[in-house]
């Protein structure tokens, strides 16, 4: 289990989350949602050991990771695929998939990415800031995939996409959880998002304003007082 226990994290003098408590069991989908700004990063950044909590825990199978670097959590099993896809745009599409690779081989890790994305397989020389939205976010996805962590945090990552990418997208999150990874999924489909959950948390202005299963949350209530929308 994928553990943040009453975790404060910021930037500099700016506390962000304030005592968040929030679970990944093994295998479940936990969507994670709120308005701009709540703090959403933040969390999957601190959850990621790329932001260290200023007072908290982050917990892997109840061990200790608060002070571990991003290196040592993706060993561990937790991956994370940033906002904005974090792909190197000047390298091969194979060159990406390279630098991914550290306890599977490069050829391991350009069939698994192959195997979940087979149109990467035709590009695997193409530099990657000249393919398209849609396959760069697939490269993304693929290069939090190839290493098979337990935990796959991920970040808005059908941000900008066409809906038939968007589909393929969540087709393959299906795909994940069905495997039995574990998800942290921060989406603006909402509704796509919650019919893929098991637990669901609301962040607020960087608090914890619900957590529980889709099926008890008020979606009036979550669009109106906490997505800022009106249904
Ligand atoms: N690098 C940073 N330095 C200082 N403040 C930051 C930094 N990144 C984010 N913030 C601030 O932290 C707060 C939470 O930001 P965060 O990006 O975690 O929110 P979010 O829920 O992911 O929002 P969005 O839906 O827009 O992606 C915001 O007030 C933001 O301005
Ligand atoms: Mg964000």
């Amino acid at each position: 289990m994928l553990e943040l226990r009453a975790v404060d994290a910021g930037y500099g003098d700016t506390t962000v989350l304030r005592g968040v408590d929030l679970v990944v069991p093994d295998g479940a989908v936990v969507a994670l949602l709120g308005a701009n700004g709540a703090g959403k990063t933040t969390l999957l950044r601190t959850a990621s050991g790329l932001l260290n909590p200023t007072s908290g825990s982050v917990l892997v199978d109840g061990a200790d990771a608060s002070r571990w670097p991003p290196h040592r959590l993706a060993k561990a099993g937790v991956g994370h695929v940033p906002e904005g896809r974090g792909v190197f745009r000047s390298l091969t599409l194979r060159q990406n998939l390279r630098l991914q690779a550290v306890s599977v081989t490069v050829e391991e890790a350009i069939e698994r990415a192959v195997g979940a994305f087979p149109v990467l397989g035709e590009r695997l020389d193409q530099v990657a800031g000249t393919m398209s939205g849609g396959q760069q976010q697939m490269l993304a996805l693929a290069r939090g995939y190839v290493e098979n962590p337990r935990y796959l945090l991920l970040d808005e990552v059908s941000m900008g996409l066409a809906p038939i990418i968007v589909d393929e997208i969540f087709a393959f999150l299906a795909v994940l959880a069905q495997e039995g990874t574990g998800l942290l999924l921060v989406e603006q489909y909402v509704t796509r998002a919650l019919e893929l959950a098991d637990l669901v948390y609301v962040l607020n202005r960087g608090e914890v304003a619900f957590a529980g299963e889709p099926s008890e949350l008020d979606s009036a209530e979550l669009f109106e007082q906490y997505l800022g929308v009106t249904v």
